[in-house]
């Protein structure tokens, strides 16, 4: 635990060292759980948006992008039942004066016997050695079938609790579960209570005459409400998707974990409508696609999984999560939800507009079902700046920090390093720049020893770092050094700009 709480501090520290983090107004002691983008956040940012609509949008032919407004009609949130159920259950302790969601305390509860289980798992690991059977001593290894049954009973027992409403139920459950506040450990709580978590603003000029509105707390509603406008104008046919990305705000009761739980996030969404009754065969598509996306970015198979929702959100029939093994553990990154004619039915409802698609081929109109895949853009933001943040050790004894983002990712791409601030060698390295800038974000960087000007593109990020030297004036050839193997090779200049695409082209990464 120490051990990740370190992991986690060093990512949030390099991340403000490097540019790619601030707290927001920080000469204001900050906001909390809001967050700025530095100049390399804001690159890193923009490039994972862009994998994302390159991946979801252009190269699927059945999926189109819009970008509604964040301002909503206010209907629109009585329609998707937000402003009745988009609650959290809130406890404050009596003593600290600190408020926190009473189901985060007891899923906290359940992760800890999760990973009392997975220390049996890893102990016996290495007493059995190759001959483990991880399966078989799962099943029979007393403690572990314990601690499992319990987190099991806990979490099932708190989807009753809420599913049914049953505030005092899941006060009740912290309580006999002994959970104590985490920072003060004091056991005196009050009633557990609904908070709900959107922000109203207001629209007009007057306080008479001025509209309540609210900040959208989901991308998903504009896509809704915009189903008809975008299938007739498209002329789509179903199955299709809606996609979107953009801002949304959450009044999060327990903002922590850095921009894991942030107050204004910004989602990456899509809606996929399709023919009643084949909505759970889509779902199971788009929980594989969706994963398949995530694998191509090369972060490690082992550090996603999915969690099969027990409780079930207003809309959803089905609902999974991918989560991620960020630096405090595994939580969710990315929802997949069967969502029915839930929302579409609703805002039909409401509106008295029909919200329905003719299809020719069963010669019979129907409100479609929906399969949404949701993501929050800093949450993978998150997932890969702190998997790729890595100390390690070279041969000659000394370490470096290299942050191994994705090349396709990474903010700045290649570094451009003239040896010497003399003897012509800025003005080529100048040169190469101009021409590289063209297609590729690149850096010039004349200032300190070569070998230190590497240490800090690693620790930032950059893939590629390609120094000009006295022999580049002879041979028009440059050294291109791989951030990850720091091997350095002879290239020609004239073909740095082929090599850069080779390795950049999104076909090699996305397959
Ligand atoms: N339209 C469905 C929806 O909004 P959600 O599970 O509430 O579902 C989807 O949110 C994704 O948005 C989450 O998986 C997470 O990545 C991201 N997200 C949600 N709340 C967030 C917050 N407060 N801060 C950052 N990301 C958040």
């Amino acid at each position: 635990m120490a051990q990740q709480d370190d992991k986690f501090k060093k990512v949030i520290a390099h991340a403000k060292e490097y540019g790619y983090i601030f707290s927001s107004s920080e000469i204001y002691d900050g906001l909390s759980a809001v967050y700025d983008y530095g100049q390399n956040g804001a690159e890193l940012k923009k490039n994972i948006r862009d994998y994302w609509w390159k991946w979801m949008v252009q190269l699927h032919e059945n999926i189109v992008g819009i970008d509604a407004a964040i301002f909503m009609h206010p209907t629109t949130w009585k329609a998707s039942g937000h402003v009745d159920a988009f609650n959290d259950p809130l406890i404050d302790n009596k003593d600290s004066k600190k408020r926190y969601r009473a189901d985060v305390l007891i899923e906290d509860y359940a992760e800890k016997l999760n990973q009392k289980a997975q220390k049996e798992i890893d102990k016996a690991r290495k007493r059995f050695g190759e001959s483990f059977d991880e399966e078989q001593f799962v099943t029979t290894n007393p403690r572990v079938v314990r601690y499992r049954s319990d987190q099991r009973e806990v979490l099932e027992r708190m989807a009753r609790s809420l599913d049914a409403e049953d505030l005092a139920d899941v006060k009740a459950l912290i309580e006999e579960l002994g959970i104590a506040d985490p920072d003060t450990g004091s056991k005196n709580w009050t009633d557990v209570r609904q908070f709900n978590l959107m922000f109203g603003t207001k629209l007009g000029a007057s306080t008479e005459t001025a509209t309540d509105l609210y900040l959208r707390p989901e991308t998903a509603q504009g896509i809704f409400v915009n189903f008809l406008n975008v299938q007739k104008t498209g002329r789509m046919k179903i199955p299709f998707g809606i996609a979107q990305t953009g801002k949304a705000f959450r009044n999060e009761i327990v903002a922590r974990q850095f921009i894991f739980r942030m107050r204004e996030f910004e989602q990456m969404e899509m809606q996929f409508f399709v023919r009643p009754g084949e909505e759970l065969t889509w779902y199971e598509h788009w929980k594989e696609q969706r994963l398949k996306w995530h694998l191509s970015l090369g972060l490690g198979e082992e550090n996603y999984r999915f969690h099969d929702h027990d409780k079930l959100a207003h809309y959803a029939n089905a609902a999974a999560d991918i989560e991620f093994n960020f630096p405090f553990g595994f939580k969710e990154l990315e929802g997949i939800h069967s969502r029915t004619d839930f929302d579409l039915k609703a805002h039909e409802a409401f509106s008295g507009k029909k919200l329905q698609f003719f299809d020719p081929e069963l010669n019979e109109s129907y409100v479609p079902y929906v399969i949404e895949t949701s993501i929050g853009l800093d949450r993978m933001f998150l997932a890969v700046f702190s998997q790729s943040l890595v100390d390690e050790e070279l041969e000659n004894g000394s370490t470096r920090t290299v942050l191994k983002l994705p090349a396709v990712l990474a903010p700045v791409k290649a570094a451009i390093l003239p040896l010497v601030k003399k003897d012509g060698l800025p003005d080529v390295a100048r040169k190469i720049m101009d021409d590289l800038k063209w297609d590729f974000n690149v850096d010039y960087d004349e200032k300190d020893a070569v070998g230190r000007r590497y240490r800090r593109q690693d620790a930032a990020g950059t893939p590629f770092c390609i120094t000009v030297d006295h022999d580049t004036l002879d041979d028009n050839s440059v050294t291109i050094r791989d951030r990850d193997t720091m091997e350095q090779k002879r290239v020609p200049i004239a073909g740095l700009s082929q090599i850069l695409h080779d390795k950049l082209d999104l076909k090699h990464w996305i397959k």
